[in-house]
């Protein structure tokens, strides 16, 4: 799909949540008895979120398709636009505040405890964008979500019927993962994006090549597969690709893989070859480690450009 067809490159769709952070607290919160912390932040959170961000800052017209509340919703929206994000897909939901997430954040880990909120209308929001045909305002469409396995099919077949290409990074959903059906999904997508314990759960393989192997043969024509602190592996039309990792001081991980996919399908949507998006995607998803969130970290345009300009002189 050529660039100027479209308004849009991009729509990141998927569940987003307001994260409400608190650290500094003295020792572990004891049942029955209020601990308090010395430090607060609010974030967006979210995979759709911090990939439409990503991608955003790198240049590609990107929008997130969403539902927020009426609560903290304009805030969101302002975060978003902060970041140059399109929120034109963005549905207010009158009846429930926007999905939020109490996280408490030590310096071992954090613990959320999650409302799921507006989300609850994000499965029905996205059915009617694909049904009526506002999906054709962009190139391509980035799932960061669960599709119910049932419905899956008719809504990539809808998906596809506003000409857009299709990519998807479930996360970790165990039942998900498990079931038959989420493999035979392979075929009707255009990149998968599940890190390594995604990847082993739906496979039952162990091996970077083997699970790619049983991708390939479940009909996937291109899965990225995100191997942490190990880099990525590529499978495209048959061929494998490696990439070991990009050196970093990881301060926190969440929203790596995220971040990975925005550097990735920035890159291929450009018409990219193979490895400079696996490069590109790699270097995006190791620099957001080395700030907290997904979004802090995450590289400009310039500095992918000299990454990927000293990797092709090694
Ligand atoms: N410690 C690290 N050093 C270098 N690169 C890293 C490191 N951690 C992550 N990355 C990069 O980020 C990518 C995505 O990380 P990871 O495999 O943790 O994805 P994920 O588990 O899907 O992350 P998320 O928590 O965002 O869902 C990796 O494939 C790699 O390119
Ligand atoms: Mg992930």
């Amino acid at each position: 799909m050529p660039r100027q067809a479209r308004a849009l490159d991009v729509i990141s769709a998927g569940d987003l949540f307001v994260d409400l952070i608190m650290s500094g607290f003295p020792s572990w919160p004891v049942p029955g008895t209020e601990a308090f912390a010395t430090d607060f932040h609010r974030e967006i959170g979210g995979g759709a979120a911090i990939t439409a961000c990503g991608m955003a800052r790198l240049g590609s017209r990107s929008a997130l398709l969403g539902v927020v509340g009426a609560d903290t919703g304009e805030w969101v929206a302002n975060q978003l636009n902060s970041c140059g994000v399109v929120t034109s897909e963005l549905r207010f939901d009158p009846a429930e505040p926007t999905a939020f997430s109490v996280a408490i954040s030590t310096p071992e880990d954090r613990t959320f405890l999650t409302f799921p909120g507006s989300n609850r209308r994000f499965s029905a929001t996205l059915a009617e964008a694909a049904a009526d045909g506002r999906l054709a305002r962009a190139r391509h469409v980035h799932l960061a979500w669960a599709p119910d396995l049932e419905n899956a099919p008719s809504l990539f077949e809808a998906t596809r019927r506003n000409g857009c290409s299709i990519s998807l990074d479930v996360g970790w959903h165990e039942k998900w993962l498990a079931d038959a059906r989420a493999m035979a999904l392979m075929p009707l997508i255009d990149i998968f994006f599940p890190n390594e314990t995604e990847a082993r759960k739906m496979t039952g393989e162990l091996e970077p090549e083997k699970i790619l192997r049983k991708f390939e043969a479940a009909g996937a024509k291109r899965v990225a597969l995100k191997l942490g602190p190990d880099g990525a592996a590529l499978l495209w039309d048959g061929e494998i690709l490696r990439t070991g990792p990009t050196p970093v001081r990881p301060l926190d991980t969440i929203g790596a893989g995220d971040s990975f996919n925005a550097g990735f399908l920035h890159s291929w949507l450009r018409g990219e070859s193979p490895v400079t998006c696996l490069r590109a995607a790699n270097f995006c998803g190791a620099s957001s480690t080395e700030a907290y969130g997904g979004i802090d970290g995450f590289p400009d345009a310039e500095r992918v450009e000299r990454e990927l300009k000293m990797n092709s002189n090694e």
